[in-house]
């Protein structure tokens, strides 16, 4: 007799369910990002991204020390500078809000402290780099960038994101830091950025929408696939430790592409409008946030990331 397939019976009782799961999260895996305002002297609500909030630079130690004890392990900082220009020079000073975030944290709590380079939220145009002609000037961008990276490695940060998609930006970043004797500091690479309507929210809460144009002419186009694997394949040549994939949740196909074909660790970003539209649709009560922000981020890990950033971590990691 053929024996009976029953697909059935791994299921039937929640010990076998969980003796067969294939993925689970871990608090490793996940990255709280940090909106660190420099504005203000009392955390802030996002009113754009429910349960998130901006924070003073002053309550980051208390802050740190928290999520240390609540089990988050790494945390992506965001400076929100007090004044902007033609340039973003807030991004690369040594007192800068992100440095002085960073050492903040670094001094009070055992977190990985992973910095955004980028300079968008520093000009006053909202572009991610310098403006020349109406455009964004890739070449005069980079030693911006690099120097910005290198600032941030000088004050603590265990890890460096650039997120500008300009061409050259890990080789530039790379350079600067070895340069500066940060030869230890690894590059997360915002590899495959594309061009999204997703990053709604976090423009809104870091005041970095663009004042004219868009980030077409330098983030990917949602339709391209193939062109993903060139700008991974681009920055692990540049010496990108780590490459990350964003927005997530509309991304799966390329987290799995890249897990598959590269040896790097992958990382994704669940990004403020994925996580806007999983916490609207709860609180319309279309479903369960805790459920839904599960399942949805068990996915992105199933497609092949390693490590996953996400406004949901803190909520997540005590529910591990
Ligand atoms: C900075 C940056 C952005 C995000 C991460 N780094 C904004 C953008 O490209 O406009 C988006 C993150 C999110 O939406 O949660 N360039």
């Amino acid at each position: 007799m053929f024996p009976s397939v029953r697909m059935r019976r791994l299921r039937a009782a929640a010990g076998l369910r969980s003796m067969v799961r294939e993925t689970a999260l871990r608090a490793e895996d996940l990255v709280l990002p940090l909106f660190v305002d420099e504005r203000h002297d009392e955390a802030r609500p996002i009113a754009c991204l429910p349960g998130v909030e901006a924070h003073p630079l002053r309550s980051l130690p208390r802050l740190a020390k928290d999520l240390e004890s609540e089990g988050v392990r790494s945390v992506m900082v965001f400076g929100i500078p007090r004044g902007k220009d033609a340039e973003g020079s807030g991004a690369w000073q040594e007192d800068g809000i992100a440095q002085s975030a960073v050492r903040a944290i670094k001094s009070s709590a055992d977190l990985n402290v992973i910095a955004d380079v980028c300079l968008c939220e520093y000009t006053d145009h909202g572009h991610c780099g310098i403006v020349r002609d109406g455009e964004v000037d890739n070449d005069l961008t980079l030693p911006r960038i690099a120097g910005t990276a290198s600032s941030l490695a000088a004050a603590g940060a265990d890890i460096v994101a650039p997120s500008g998609m300009m061409d050259g930006m890990v080789a530039a970043i790379r350079g600067s830091l070895d340069d500066e004797g940060h030869h230890m500091v690894p590059v997360m690479s915002y590899a495959v950025k594309y061009d999204s309507a997703f990053y709604g929210p976090f423009r809104e809460a870091a005041c970095s929408s663009p004042s004219f144009g868009d980030r077409s002419g330098y983030q990917m186009d949602v339709a391209n696939r193939r062109e993903a694997m060139r700008e991974a394949s681009l920055d692990i040549g540049e010496g990108a430790d780590m490459v990350m994939v964003k927005p997530a949740m509309s991304s799966l196909d390329i987290i799995s592409d890249c897990r598959g074909a590269f040896d790097v660790p992958i990382a994704a970003y669940q990004v403020s409008g994925e996580y806007a539209m999983v916490m609207s649709g709860a609180a319309a009560g279309l479903f369960d946030a805790d459920r839904a922000m599960l399942e949805s981020l068990t996915a992105i890990k199933r497609s092949g990331a390693d490590i996953i950033t996400s406004y949901y971590t803190r909520d997540l990691v005590a529910k591990l």
